[in-house]
């Protein structure tokens, strides 16, 4: 089943560019308390390899949404599946999420998070397919830029499966299609 993956990141890739993001995290925030919301399910590895990459006192919440329409095309009308436990009210929020394709989950998240008045409100996404983008996000930190291929491990999943490849891959579009 994983031979359909070509190994686009290795763990040492990911590894070293997570460090690396940790440190400008902690440069940017420096004598700040960031609150880092963790976007469920994808973004799981990704976080909770971050968090101890980050200098700074710093606490997490997590929140689960589904995009409505089908499950290869955005529609941008998140559905709040498990809302956040703390309020983000005056706080230096920093959003973390797995990746960004058309850009519109992310739109929708920023402007539902905006709604209850952080203090400070950033982005932070492992991945970026920037050639997709169909609407103007500001990503303030990024891991990678990615190609246009549909991506998994490290936390990203295909129909639930793949989360728990220790590296980033493309699958092919057999696999993809439901191929052997
Ligand atoms: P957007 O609204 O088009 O930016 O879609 C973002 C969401 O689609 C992400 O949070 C992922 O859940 C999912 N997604 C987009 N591309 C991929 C991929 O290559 N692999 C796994 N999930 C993806
Ligand atoms: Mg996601």
């Amino acid at each position: 089943m994983n031979n359909d993956i070509k190994v686009l990141f290795t763990e040492e890739q990911i590894r070293n560019r997570v460090k690396e993001l940790g440190e400008e995290i902690s440069r940017v925030y420096e004598g700040k308390k960031p609150h880092l919301v963790c976007i469920l399910r994808g973004a799981v590895i990704f976080l909770s390899d971050l968090i101890r990459n980050i200098s700074l006192p710093l606490t997490v919440d997590f929140m689960a949404i589904s995009s409505y329409g089908s499950s290869d095309k955005s529609s941008g009308i998140v559905k709040i599946v498990k809302d956040l436990d703390e309020t983000i009210e005056d706080r230096d929020v920093l959003i973390v999420e797995d990746i960004i394709d058309t850009g519109l989950t992310l739109k929708h998240l920023h402007q539902i998070f905006l709604a209850r008045n952080p203090r400070d409100l950033k982005i932070c996404v492992l991945l970026d397919k920037e050639d997709r983008r169909i609407t103007n996000v500001d990503i303030d930190f990024v891991g990678f830029k990615v190609p246009s291929e549909f991506i998994v491990g490290y936390g990203l999943d295909f129909n639930g499966f793949y989360r728990n490849l220790p590296f980033l891959g493309i699958l092919s579009a057999n696999e993809l299609s439901g191929g052997e």
